[in-house]
């Protein structure tokens, strides 16, 4: 008979194969064949535990096990099955597969719980999409609406609205389905840290007592194109270069002007025409602050702005600069930490309460209810990149805290 562990390493390995980059990681964007194929993977392990699925209009899937007593609100378990361009196969996937090996064992042991419980795979966490983290949860938890939705572009220039009704989703339903307070009694995600910290000190398990908020801007400088070689330096306006200085200069506000906990990055960048011979005419780059502290968030955003204006001033660009996403630093309960804390130390776990520089979705749903989660460990804290892993040892580590967390918060 298979063990926990194993039936975790199988649904996590399946999972992983169905990817639009083979050997070059994860890519699995939302709203894609490959969120397709996963998701009918998902379907059939839900279908053998008889579980209630609903996909609502933002394509969350919600499946239930109430086992007659649907009326009472429900512990939600959940996370991600999406992921970045050539990402790592537990990032999300983790939490999800955690929260369906709980249900498997809570059925097969017969557990008995007053409440249900539901598991929820939130689409487009990682915003590969539209720029926007956590874009599901957000709709779900009603901080997204549908003429937002009708405002974002995918890169390629298509709506939010379009991605998901050419996926078949009954878009126009989401304000019907969004979340509410009656419905839940608590949520908890298990997830891999996606750092160093657990890895270095050899701890198993984190509990997560902050989740960081993040600002995403997107900054678009205009310059002129013109031939690379026959423009002399003192006749360019450069929008290459403009960008350059910003980013530059968005590592020292991250470092040095704000807190210990801020973090500035540009992960994307794009130009016209990029060609190598061609002075660029127009640079558009993402800029992605995070910190625990909303001041440190602040202080970095407003120097970048600054900046940018007299970057732009000075070689004569034009600027403009967007706010495409938002989040706020959140705090989780104190009583989920204590649960999840009171079986590490019953089952003698080592762990460590730490925060969460990466966001979650889990963040989205603290002005809802009680809050938890529970990390895992990433090997040399490698994450986001097709080199992410986590011991599957360690993974059924957490699956057994999350069962034990599940089981008080389910039976209050
Ligand atoms: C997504 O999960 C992120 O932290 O960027
Ligand atoms: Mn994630
Ligand atoms: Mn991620």
């Amino acid at each position: 008979m298979e063990s926990c562990m194993d039936r975790i390493k199988r649904d996590i390995e399946n999972i992983a194969i169905i990817t639009a980059t083979p050997q070059k990681g994860s890519t699995r964007f939302s709203y894609s064949d490959e969120d397709r194929r996963a998701r009918e993977y998902l379907f059939k392990e839900m279908e053998k535990l008889n579980l209630e699925i609903k996909v609502d209009g933002a394509g969350n899937i919600r499946a239930k096990y109430a086992h007659g007593n649907e009326s009472l609100p429900s512990v939600i378990l959940g996370s991600h099955i999406d992921t970045v361009a050539n990402g790592g196969k537990f990032d999300g996937v983790t939490g999800v597969i955690s929260a369906l090996e709980l249900i498997r064992v809570i059925k097969e042991k017969k557990v008995q719980l007053k409440r249900p419980l539901e598991l929820i795979v939130f689409a487009e966490e990682e915003g590969s999409n539209f720029g926007i983290t956590m874009l599901g949860s957000k709709i779900l938890t009603g901080k997204f609406s549908l003429k937002d939705l009708k405002n974002i572009k995918t890169y390629d220039g298509i709506t939010g609205y379009d991605v998901m009704s050419n996926f078949g989703l009954d878009v126009d339903s989401i304000g019907r389905d969004v979340l509410k307070r009656n419905d839940v009694a608590a949520m908890i995600e298990l997830h891999v840290e996606q750092g160093g910290i657990l890895d270095l000190e050899d701890t198993p398990i984190g509990i997560v007592k902050s989740i960081a908020g993040m600002r995403t801007y997107k900054i678009s400088l205009k310059g002129v194109s013109n031939h690379a070689g026959t423009t002399p330096m003192y006749l360019r306006k450069d929008p290459m270069a403009g960008a350059s200085e910003i980013i530059s200069y968005l590592e020292e506000a991250a470092k040095e002007h704000a807190l210990p906990t801020t973090v500035g990055t540009v992960g994307k960048i794009l130009c016209k025409p990029n060609m190598p011979n061609v002075i660029s005419g127009e640079v558009n780059f993402y800029v992605d602050i995070r910190d625990v502290d909303p001041q440190g968030i602040e202080k970095v955003a407003d120097a970048l702005l600054n900046k940018t204006n007299e970057v732009a001033k000075k070689r004569g660009l034009t600027s403009s600069v967007e706010l495409i996403g938002e989040s706020d630093s959140v705090k989780l309960s104190s009583k989920i930490i204590e649960a999840i804390e009171s079986s590490a130390i019953e089952e003698n776990y080592k762990y460590k309460i730490m925060n969460s520089g990466a966001v979650h979705d889990s963040a989205m749903l603290t002005n809802f209810t009680d809050v938890g989660m529970i990390f895992v460990p990433s090997i040399g804290g490698l994450s986001h990149c097709p080199e992410e892993r986590t011991n599957y040892e360690d993974i059924k580590l957490g699956c057994d805290l999350l069962i034990h967390a599940v089981i008080k918060l389910a039976n209050e």
